[in-house]
């Protein structure tokens, strides 16, 4: 049995045991939430947030994601600056992020502000999958010189190449959602660790978990990589003055969705989360089986979780966790869960589910929640703080996509827009 350490940088303000996979009880209902690991009921909101919430983060760490470091200080430079940016409608900045051990990877990221703000800027955070260059046809972004996977457009050799540039506009729809009145920052998963599996480049090889590098059970996957890299991304966006600190949303689509969940789950800076089509691992309950497994990600993909989470392979039910309580950890703070009909392998019915069993907790906390029995049909945005939208087609990110993002983002930032 091993004692717990609390995850992500965290004082150590409880502790619970962690049994051996082995050891660990079949259950094959959802754990609750809302009872500790010793089994009493979480009776009160204080409860939740000075214990709770540091074992589920425990658990979601040691058999799941694997324990990220602590936060590293952050130095920042402004490499470039556009005023006038979109024909004037906005700003755009581009930040180097430096921070860990000398040689840590720095993060390089694209800023696109709305320059009609009176106010500092809400904002949209999230990792892209191909690098700043692909997110708008821009000749001032450097092309990525990071390993890109050969499916990307324009990619040779797994670099990028010229013609890479602006072929993810659609997936991040920047005109749109400044037109919208939202500041974006995005980039590149790959500047904290390329989608490989190795554990020898990226966050991994140069900031020690426990003192070492080296790849143990419980040390952190790419998943938890991309998370501490959007933190620290945050670590910035509250210090720049054009972005509101309060208003800082993360939005991952499918990997990067996962990435963006178990971001907020662990940073509450982060005041909204948007997961599109996370699918398991991310929004999806794993106790389903529908779609993709969690053998079937642990094959193709055994670099995003810790070691540890291999033992769960056709042996979900003895998870002591769920997408749920990943869910759950944002609360009070608001999660849309965004799926797409003909996008089974995310389960889309899975990801209602989980944000439908999250709910107890934004009750508990004096909050409604979903508010909504059964999944909507298509294109209803349904929810409260816990809302979900299902559309036609299949897997992807797109403008109209952004449209229901930004409806319900403005429904809690408070924006109104001209598309309003
Ligand atoms: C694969 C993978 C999913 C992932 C998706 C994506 O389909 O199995 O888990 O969400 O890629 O990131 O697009």
């Amino acid at each position: 049995m091993a004692l717990c350490i609390i995850g992500c940088g965290e004082p150590a303000q409880t502790e619970m045991t962690l049994l051996p996979f082995d050891q660990l009880p079949v259950q094959e209902t959802l754990p609750d939430p809302l009872q500790f690991a010793d089994g009493n009921p979480v009776n009160t909101e204080s409860q939740w947030h000075e214990k709770r919430v540091r074992e589920i983060r425990t658990l979601f760490s040691h058999y799941m994601y694997g324990y990220m470091p602590p936060a590293e200080a952050i130095q920042t430079t402004i490499d470039d600056v556009d005023a006038h940016y979109l024909d004037g409608m906005a700003i755009k900045k581009q930040v180097t992020i430096r921070f860990g051990p000398e040689g840590t990877p720095p993060l390089h990221v694209l800023l696109v502000i709305p320059s009609s703000q009176a106010s500092p800027s809400p904002v949209f955070l999230g990792t892209n999958f191909y690098g700043n260059h692909s997110v708008l046809a821009d000749s001032m972004i450097p092309l990525s010189t990071q390993w890109i996977p050969e499916r990307g457009a324009g990619v040779e050799d797994n670099k990028a190449t010229e013609a890479s540039r602006g072929t993810s506009i659609d997936r991040w729809s920047i005109e749109q959602v400044i037109h919208a009145g939202y500041a974006v920052a995005t980039f590149y998963h790959a500047d904290a660790d390329p989608d490989k599996d190795d554990f020898t480049d990226g966050l991994h090889a140069s900031i020690p978990v426990d003192g070492s590098v080296a790849r143990s059970d419980t040390s952190w996957g790419a998943l938890s990589a991309w998370a501490y890299a959007i933190h620290r991304s945050v670590d910035y966006l509250v210090q720049d003055p054009d972005i509101d600190a309060s208003r800082i949303a993360v939005m991952g689509h499918s990997r990067n969705g996962k990435a963006a969940l178990w971001a907020g789950a662990t940073d509450p800076r982060i005041a909204l989360v948007i997961s599109n089509q996370s699918g398991c691992g991310g929004a999806a309950l794993s106790r389903r089986k529908m779609g993709e497994t969690v053998e079937a990600i642990n094959t193709r993909f055994p670099h995003w979780f810790s070691r540890s989470f291999w033992a769960f392979n056709n042996n979900e039910d003895r998870l002591p966790l769920d997408q749920h309580m990943l869910i759950s950890l944002m609360a009070p703070r608001p999660v849309l869960v965004a799926s797409a009909e003909e996008d089974e392998w995310a389960d889309p019915e899975g990801e209602f589910l989980a944000l439908k069993a999250a709910e107890p907790v934004y009750k508990l906390l004096g909050y409604s929640g979903l508010n909504n029995e059964s999944m909507p049909t298509v294109h209803q945005l349904v929810g409260a703080e816990l809302g979900y939208h299902i559309r036609p087609g299949g897997h992807g990110v797109g403008p109209r996509d952004w449209d229901v993002f930004v409806q319900f983002a403005n429904s809690h930032f408070g924006v109104a827009t001209e598309s309003n």
